[in-house]
């Protein structure tokens, strides 16, 4: 054994660290003989001093073999698979799978808790009431047989190493590194073995990669790890400069995503999704045109597989007919303080002050509002005039400050400004 204050000592001075030493630390996450604290300063070291090619292979390996390996496409050679590197707004996870199931293309998922400052799909799947994301392999095949859809939730045999160290990132401002979001993601989606993944890289000033250069670097490190272990996959780069869609917040994300699979979606969110879902269905080897997607969502086969796959994994029959998502009960309009352009989001600021408002975790075991939320009613680039409403806040109990704080978001300013083009680029 290798003693764990050894390889703390060695990454705090930025030294490199040897296979077996990074498999020790795996090891001590997995089988809990390394202390959260000791995990925290392994994990702040790294984010601080980084991990080079090696040390990050050797992460995404040792992570990915802490636990179970299903090799799903082996059953069903054309499962598709979808990860976003996280976000605001992000809730292309709650359409794409329907909405592919709905044009004959399997989807299974592990979905993630938030993390740092952006959302979590477990989090807000479980804004359903029953719903259970608790996978095995056998059930995830049932699943699949069933409906097209499983979705489970990073807490089965699957990567136990990353479930304990990605609830530790989350506490401990330790997300923002690209060695550990690598090995994190891979580690869960290699381990579920669907045939293609694609990833939805995020970048801008609400993503873990805020400019464009080193989301398209992590784009590269996912991509070409995960084809050097023998998966199809590539990634989109797609901006998350403002947040995607309309509602932030744990139930307010699963009635948009409701509304997109009734035809109802948001153009941006409806754009990534349709974009996400094309690249991975060319992947798999079965394309599928812009109009069998639309026309998925139009004839309601998309809503039809939602509903079918909510009540396998847990949610009543009355829910799925009449979805009953409640939002908190204070609400609070964020107005305009000028006239002028939105000129500027700070989306990371959103999700922080979400998060402080009881959407997200302070500790790994705070429990969560699913009811706050928010939605964002300008967009970037858009005219204001002093007085208008730019967001409304759903809280649990009411705070002047805190309702000041999410209004300094918005940005209002004189001249002109743009959103960025929502698909930054391809990696594949
Ligand atoms: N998604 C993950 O699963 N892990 C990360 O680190 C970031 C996004």
């Amino acid at each position: 054994m290798i003693l764990p204050y050894r390889i703390l000592e060695r990454k705090r001075a930025g030294m490199r660290l040897a296979e077996e030493e990074i498999l020790e630390v795996v090891r001590g996450a997995a089988d809990g003989s390394w202390s959260d604290a000791q995990l925290g300063a392994f994990l702040m070291a790294s984010a601080i001093h980084g991990l080079d090619v090696e040390e990050t292979r050797a992460l995404t390996l040792g992570m990915l073999e802490s636990g179970e390996r299903w090799f799903l496409a082996r059953d069903v050679p054309d499962l598709c698979d979808k990860h976003s590197t996280g976000g605001i707004g992000d809730k292309t996870s709650l359409v794409l799978p329907f909405l592919l199931a709905a044009c004959g293309l399997p989807v299974s998922m592990l979905a993630g808790r938030g993390l740092g400052h952006s959302g979590g799909t477990m989090d807000k799947l479980e804004a359903i009431p029953g719903i259970d994301l608790n996978l095995d392999r056998a059930r995830c095949l049932d699943l699949l047989g069933r409906c097209g859809v499983a979705f489970g939730g990073a807490t089965g045999g699957i990567a136990p190493a990353d479930r304990r160290l990605y609830a530790l990132r989350d506490v401990t401002a330790t997300v923002e590194s690209l060695p550990l979001i690598t090995a994190s993601i891979l580690s869960k989606k290699l381990a579920m073995g669907a045939a293609a993944v694609v990833f939805d890289v995020k970048a801008g000033n609400g993503a873990f990669m805020q400019d464009e250069e080193s989301a398209r670097e992590l784009a590269r490190m996912l991509v070409e790890t995960a084809r050097g272990l023998g998966t199809k996959v590539s990634a989109l780069i797609t901006d998350m400069s403002q947040p995607l869609g309309r509602w932030c917040g744990n139930a307010a994300e699963v009635r948009e995503g409701l509304d997109c699979l009734e035809g109802r979606g948001p153009e941006d969110l409806m754009e990534v999704t349709y974009r996400l879902a094309e690249e991975v269905a060319a992947l798999v080897g079965h394309p599928r045109k812009r109009a069998d997607l639309e026309g998925a969502i139009a004839s309601g086969r998309a809503r039809e597989r939602f509903d079918q796959w909510a009540v396998l994994q847990g949610a009543s029959p009355a829910w799925v007919l009449a979805p009953k998502l409640d939002l908190a009960p204070v609400e609070r309009p964020l107005l305009a303080g000028r006239s002028g352009v939105l000129s500027r989001i700070d989306t990371r600021q959103l999700g922080m002050l979400l998060i402080e408002a009881g959407t997200g975790r302070v500790r790994p075991d705070s429990e969560i509002d699913h009811g706050v939320s928010l939605l964002v009613e300008a967009r970037l680039g858009d005219e204001v005039r002093e007085g208008d409403e730019l967001g409304r806040l759903f809280l649990r109990r009411d705070d002047i400050g805190l309702v000041e704080r999410f209004k300094a978001c918005f940005v209002v300013s004189d001249g002109e400004a743009q959103a960025p083009p929502l698909l930054l680029g391809r990696i594949g």
